[in-house]
């Protein structure tokens, strides 16, 4: 499909992926945090385009995502929104931007529509994010939820550890999930949890849910752009799949233009400017001229 017909697709909404989650139509997500992301993530198609507070690791080079803030994120998110078209715009709600109080939750969510053009925040936490949940949608902003590894909770997880893997958890990670699709979530982000469990979560919730180590089970599928593109100076988490190698094409394109620089193959003729032929003609005749007294100068 090309770039044109997919632009003038109807746009992505909280309906479409409940639509979607109905005709079993996977839902697709990527990150995003800067406009020329944002525009190839949107032309290609992609439902719903995240500004993750993962920015925080793969954009800034923090060790954890907590660092963020309510400024450094808008300031992503506002480049992202003048690159999207067609899909889903979302914001994740940064750590301790919600966590203080509802109003405060409020206020920065109310930015991140009003400042940053997004159509929907994103917050991690199951049973405990309920009423705020309901003051988000009474203050008509959509929700997604985020369960399972929820890297906000590292220090209390003791370290990025797939969850859900005793019957404890997966009963407390299914109130989790059916706590949050009663609160009106348009969606759920699934972290780091067993296929199965986000099986169960999937069949069982309304809202359509959004894999990431989750499993083929879920409705949809989201990955860190900088994951898919080999730019995150690690090795990959299990369930990264790499499309293409960003860091080996920028290390060759950034070497290559040294070498021509440092060799004065670059820039060649055909890349410099040139002064019309009648001004070129004028200045090689000064130069002579000028060359000319020089040398009558040194004979003398
Ligand atoms: O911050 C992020 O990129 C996320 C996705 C991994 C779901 O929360």
């Amino acid at each position: 499909m090309s770039v044109t017909s997919i632009n003038s697709s109807p746009k992505i909404t909280t309906t479409t992926l409940f639509e979607k989650k109905q005709r079993r139509e996977p839902i697709t997500s990527l990150t995003a945090y800067d406009y020329p992301s944002a525009r190839l993530v949107d032309e290609a198609g992609i439902d719903v385009i995240l500004v993750g507070d993962s920015l925080a690791m793969v954009m800034l080079g923090y060790d954890s995502t907590m660092p963020v803030t309510m400024d450094e994120m808008l300031h992503h998110v506002r480049a992202v929104r003048r690159g999207v078209k067609h899909g889903m715009l979302v914001a994740d709600m940064p750590y301790g931007s919600y966590q203080v109080s509802h109003e405060d939750g409020l206020r920065n969510a109310a930015r991140f529509v009003k400042e940053g053009g997004v159509e929907a925040v994103k917050l991690e936490g199951g049973e405990k994010r309920v009423e705020f949940i309901h003051r988000l949608r009474d203050a008509e902003i959509p929700v997604f939820g985020h369960i399972g590894l929820t890297p906000q909770s590292v220090h209390t997880m003791g370290g990025y550890k797939v969850q859900g893997k005793t019957l404890n958890a997966i009963e407390q990670l299914m109130r989790d999930a059916v706590a949050i699709d009663r609160a009106g979530v348009c969606g759920m982000y699934l972290e780091g949890i067993p296929r199965e469990v986000a099986a169960m979560i999937t069949a069982e919730v309304k809202a359509p849910t959004i894999g990431i180590g989750a499993g083929p089970d879920c409705d949809g599928q989201v990955l860190v752009i900088h994951d898919i593109l080999n730019l995150t100076f690690a090795p990959p988490a299990k369930f990264v799949r790499r499309y293409g190698d960003a860091a080996a094409l920028i290390s060759d394109a950034v070497k290559a233009f040294k070498h021509d620089v440092e060799s004065g193959a670059y820039p060649a003729d055909e890349e410099s400017y040139h002064l019309p032929k009648e001004a070129r003609a004028t200045i090689e005749t000064v130069v002579e001229r000028k060359h000319a007294v020089g040398s009558r100068r040194e004979v003398v």
